[in-house]
C-alpha cells in the first residue's frame, strides 16, 4: 500500500475508531478552593515551552500531509484554524514528502495559509539530520517533532522491524538540528526510564503522548489479517504518563497529549506539569464532521473554558497550576503506587 492511501486509512479508521477516554483524566481531581481573589483580566494564558512561547496553551497535533486531495484539504484547514485562533500547528509525517517531492504541497500549504503562524514539522526516529533539515525547511518550520511510535510500526503489516540506533539518531538531531527538537510519542506515554535516557542525550522537549485517545494498535489492527490484539490495551496512560515524567525529575520540558479533549483535562495535564496540550483526534472529528467553524469555535470556547477553571483555582497563569493541590484515585492513583511516585 502507498504512503498515501495509508494515510487516508488512518484517518477513516481513526475517525471509526474514536478516542478510548481511558486517558486517566477522571483519576485525578482538582481541590476546591472557595475564596479565590483573582481578577479574569489578570489572566494570561501564554506559555513559555523551551525557547518558544505559545499565546495559549493548546495547540493542533500531527495528523496528516501526503498525497491526495483530502489529506491536503485537511491540512489547508487545519492551519487556516490555527492562523484564527492563534494556536501552534504540528503537521503529519513528512517522509512520504521527502521521499517524493509531488507530496510537498499537502505540507507547505500549512505554512502558505498561516505565514506567521508556528508550525511544528514531523517525521519519525528513522529520520536522518539531513532529512530532518529538509523535514524543516519545507515548512520553514519553528520547531520539529521526532516521533517514537514503536507499537504502531509492530502492528502495522508494512511497518519497520529495526530500532537499532534509535537514541544515537536522537542525540544527533538534538545537538545539530537548528530549530527546537520535541520528542513525541503517539499514544502509548512515556516512561521514567525513557525520559532519563532522554534526558542524559540532550534531549530538552518532549510530547509524552499517552494512552488512552487515540488508539494506533486498534488503527492497524484494523489494516491487518491476523491481529496483535494485544496492543490494544498496551501503554501509559496519560496521567500515569505526566506522573512519571514529574518524578523522573530532568530538566525536560513536557508537552502533553493522548486523548485530550476538555479545558478540564487540559488544565488537569497543566497541573500535572505539562507546557501546554496537544489535541488530535478530537480535532480531527469535530472538523470532518462539523465543519471549520465549529473547530474554530471549540477552540475558542476551550480558552475560555480555561480562563474560567484557572479563576475558580486563584491562579493566573497555566503555569500556575503546578502549584494547586490534586488528589488521585482510581488507576492513576495505584499506577502512582506501584511505580513508587508520591
Ligand atoms: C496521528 N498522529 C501522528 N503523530 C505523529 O507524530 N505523526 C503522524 O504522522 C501522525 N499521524 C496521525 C494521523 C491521525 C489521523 C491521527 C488521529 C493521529 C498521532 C497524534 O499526533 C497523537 O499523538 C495521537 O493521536 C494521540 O492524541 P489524540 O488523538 O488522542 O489527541
Amino acid at each position: 500500500m502507498s504512503r498515501s492511501a495509508r494515510k487516508v486509512d488512518h484517518i477513516n479508521h481513526a475517525l471509526l475508531t474514536g478516542q478510548a477516554l481511558s486517558h486517566g483524566f477522571e483519576d485525578v481531581k482538582f481541590v476546591h478552593n472557595s475564596i479565590p481573589e483573582i481578577n479574569v483580566d489578570e489572566i494570561n494564558l501564554s506559555s513559555k515551552i523551551g525557547e518558544l512561547t505559545l499565546s495559549s496553551p493548546i495547540f493542533i497535533n500531527a495528523m496528516t500531509g501526503g498525497g491526495g486531495k483530502e489529506t491536503t484539504k485537511i491540512n489547508q484547514q487545519l492551519a487556516e484554524v490555527a492562523a484564527e485562533t492563534d494556536i501552534a500547528m504540528a503537521v503529519g509525517s513528512q517522509m512520504a514528502a521527502i521521499k517524493d517531492k509531488e507530496q510537498q504541497p499537502s505540507y507547505t500549504i500549512v505554512r502558505k495559509v498561516n505565514p506567521k503562524g508556528m508550525v511544528i514539522a514531523n517525521l519519525g526516529s528513522e529520520a536522518s539530520i539531513d532529512q530532518a533539515r529538509q523535514a524543516v525547511e519545507m515548512l520553514e518550520a519553528n520547531a520539529f517533532q521526532l516521533h517514537v511510535n514503536v507499537i504502531q510500526e509492530l502492528v502495522m503489516p508494512e511497518g519497520d522491524r529495526n530500532y537499532a540506533g534509535t537514541f544515537k539518531r536522537i542525540e544527533e538531531l538534538v545537538h545539530k538540528l537548528e530549530v527546537p527538537v520535541i520528542v513525541k510519542e503517539v499514544g502509548f506515554g512515556m516512561s521514567q526510564e525513557t525520559i532519563k535516557r532522554l534526558a542524559a542525550i540532550g534531549v530538552e522537549m518532549v510530547d509524552i503522548g499517552g494512552f488512552g485517545g487515540t488508539n494506533f494498535s486498534k488503527i492497524e489492527n484494523k489494516r491487518r489479517d491476523r491481529q496483535l490484539r494485544f496492543f490494544d490495551n498496551w501503554g501509559i496512560p496519560t496521567t500515569a504518563s505526566l506522573l512519571e515524567v514529574h518524578h523522573a525529575n530532568t530538566c525536560i520540558d513536557v508537552l502533553a497529549s493522548g486523548g485530550m479533549q476538555t479545558a478540564l483535562d487540559l488544565a488537569k495535564s497543566l497541573a500535572l506539569g505539562a507546557r501546554a496540550g496537544g489535541f488530535a483526534g478530537y480535532f480531527l472529528k469535530i472538523l470532518k464532521e462539523d465543519g471549520q467553524e465549529a473547530l474554530i469555535n471549540e477552540i475558542t470556547d476551550l480558552k475560555e473554558d480555561l480562563t474560567m477553571i484557572l479563576t475558580a483555582l486563584d491562579v493566573k497563569s497555566p503555569h500556575d497550576l503546578t502549584k494547586v493541590p490534586l488528589v488521585f484515585s482510581g488507576e492513576t492513583y495505584q499506577w502512582a503506587c506501584q511505580r513508587g511516585i508520591d
